[in-house]
């Protein structure tokens, strides 16, 4: 494993169950992350994650002046920022993805799924998405500290009626309720615009998601139609039972756009 994928198994441990591992104790993770171990179908495995010999300061690479992925040195006081996502992102975008569905999707998507797939169902998705990046895609990431703490990937031009969507927007846990979600939502927004002036932007939110479901209301986002979630990967296992999702829409994003950062 090189140093890249062993402290980037180390971020994911730490962002995600919080667990602080020195590096030799996170080969195992790396392994399994980049790919380089591949469980066969069925397989259960098991990790040892054994040594923490390091300080969260060094993950985020303040004391060996490593610089955060897409070249920009962080300093150790860094403040809240906004930036596009680069290939170098997909392992912490995959961990705070899986992170909020295992939080928030609970009861919609399968157990299983959540506890045991997910962050392998999502890492790979990220790494090709941020790999080839399609034109008509935008992944805007938060970014405090070196760590990432929110993401919004939407699609252009996705619907006829609706226009862009938005297929992701997730914000730390721990930073909920602290503006990072209106300003994504906002830079999402102008980000559409830029594209087509004309475009809508809409959504697809869980009903059980009350909390978003009052975010987006209270954005001005109007819920406008109910439909089948369809399930991660086509797999209907990972879902439970069918649960509904519904459409919210803004005809016109610019009255976002008033949350910039
Ligand atoms: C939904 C989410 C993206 C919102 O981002 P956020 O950073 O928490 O939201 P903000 O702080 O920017 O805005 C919160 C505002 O929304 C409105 N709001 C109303 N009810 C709310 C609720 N139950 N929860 C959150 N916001 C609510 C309020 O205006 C609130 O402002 P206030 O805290 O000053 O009252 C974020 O909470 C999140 O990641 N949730 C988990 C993942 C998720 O459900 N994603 C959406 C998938 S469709």
């Amino acid at each position: 494993m090189d140093d890249d994928a062993i402290r980037g198994a180390q971020r994911t441990l730490w962002q995600a169950p919080r667990i602080a591992a020195e590096p030799a104790a996170a080969v195992g993770i790396a392994a399994l992350l980049t790919g380089a171990y591949k469980p066969a179908p069925g397989e259960r495995v098991a990790v040892i994650i054994s040594g923490a010999n390091m300080t969260v300061a060094q993950l985020d690479g303040r004391q060996h002046g490593v610089r955060e992925q897409g070249g920009t040195p962080v300093p150790a006081s860094a403040e809240l920022r906004f930036r596009a996502a680069c290939p170098g992102d997909s392992q912490a975008i995959a961990a705070l993805h899986a992170g909020s569905w295992q939080r928030h999707y609970r009861g919609a998507f399968s157990d299983a799924f959540l506890d045991h797939e997910a962050i392998g169902y999502l890492l790979p998705l990220w790494t090709e998405r941020l790999a080839t990046p399609d034109p008509r895609t935008r992944a805007i990431l938060a970014e405090r500290d070196g760590t990432v703490v929110g993401l919004a990937y939407t699609l252009l031009g996705q619907d006829a009626t609706w226009g862009a969507f938005l297929d992701n927007l997730h914000v730390a846990y721990g930073l909920k309720r602290r503006g990072i979600g209106t300003r994504l939502l906002a830079l999402t927004g102008q980000a559409v615009l830029d594209w087509s002036p004309s475009s809508g932007l809409y959504l697809w939110v869980l009903e059980q998601n009350s909390d978003a479901r009052a975010f987006y209301a209270a954005r001005g986002g109007v819920c406008v139609e109910r439909g089948q979630v369809p399930p991660p990967g086509g797999d209907p296992a990972r879902l439970n039972g069918q649960p509904t999702g519904l459409r919210y829409a803004w005809r016109d994003p610019s009255q976002l756009l008033a949350s910039r950062p």
